[in-house]
């Protein structure tokens, strides 16, 4: 779905990361861990379009994604292909209500007024959010903030999920629920990019590893990672 090739990035004289060669194949589960600081957003963001690799290339479902970004039409269907929650919420909410929220990229898709509302009403329902659809989003708390977003990503129905931290300020209950959403959107097909610290909670779920350290990437795969003890004593520090 995705090939990298030879990438690499820095902002201005800091280099954050170089060499990373891999593929992305559709249903993949992909986790990134690494260090703080590391270039995991910075890769996720890469992904989503929002910043350009001065070196190597990224293409998407065999076309280069400078070439998808383009052209309006392209660049609008790349966006509904791909969706992404980032690890600041807070950029990502600005419609007045939480129904608003959700229903913002469904309208954006020529949809009738009851097909918005089965999807604006199926993703309140899959986070509990019901009692908040009238709610201002800006004044939610911070897990409340973050499900929100993530309802309003799923509401495209996009193919590829790319997630920032999602289980980052979530209690117990509710990490394990995101935890299970993931898992059966992965289930249907969905493919799954996803930075996490938590590598306990997450080794269940993920196909694929990109471990981030001094200043490059190596892709492993779950039975990679399993055959070295080294590299999982290193990932449980993330
Ligand atoms: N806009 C920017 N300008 C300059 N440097 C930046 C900018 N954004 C990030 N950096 C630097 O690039 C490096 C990689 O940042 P990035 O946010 O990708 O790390 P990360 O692996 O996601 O870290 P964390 O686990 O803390 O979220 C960091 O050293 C950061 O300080
Ligand atoms: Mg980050």
């Amino acid at each position: 779905m995705f090939e990298i090739k030879d990438l690499g990035f820095n902002y201005g004289k800091k280099v954050v990361f170089h060499d990373i060669s891999f593929t992305i194949n559709e249903g993949d589960f992909l986790c990134l861990m690494g260090p703080n600081g590391s270039g995991k957003t910075t890769f996720l963001q890469m992904l989503e379009g929002f910043l350009v690799p001065q070196h190597g290339e990224i293409s998407y479902k065999g076309m280069n994604l400078r070439k998808w970004l383009d052209k309006p039409i392209t660049k609008k269907k790349y966006h509904q292909q791909v969706g992404i929650l980032f690890q600041n919420v807070d950029i990502q909410l600005f419609n007045s209500t939480v129904y608003d929220e959700i229903a913002f990229g469904p309208k954006q898709m020529n949809l009738s007024q009851e097909e918005v509302d089965e999807r604006v009403n199926d993703c309140l329902r899959l986070f509990n959010l019901e009692h908040l659809k009238d709610n201002v989003p800006y004044h939610l708390s911070g897990g409340e903030k973050r499900m929100v977003a993530l309802a309003s990503v799923l509401a495209l129905n996009p193919q590829v999920i790319l997630l920032d931290e999602p289980l980052i300020g979530l209690t117990n209950d509710n990490r394990q629920k995101m935890l299970h959403i993931f898992k059966q959107l992965n289930q249907i097909g969905k493919t799954i990019i996803l930075i996490t610290h938590y590598y306990q909670q997450i080794k269940e779920l993920a196909s694929d590893y990109l471990i981030f350290k001094d200043g490059t990437a190596q892709h492993k795969t779950q039975d990679e990672l399993q055959e070295s003890p080294d590299l999982i004593e290193q990932v449980e520090k993330y």
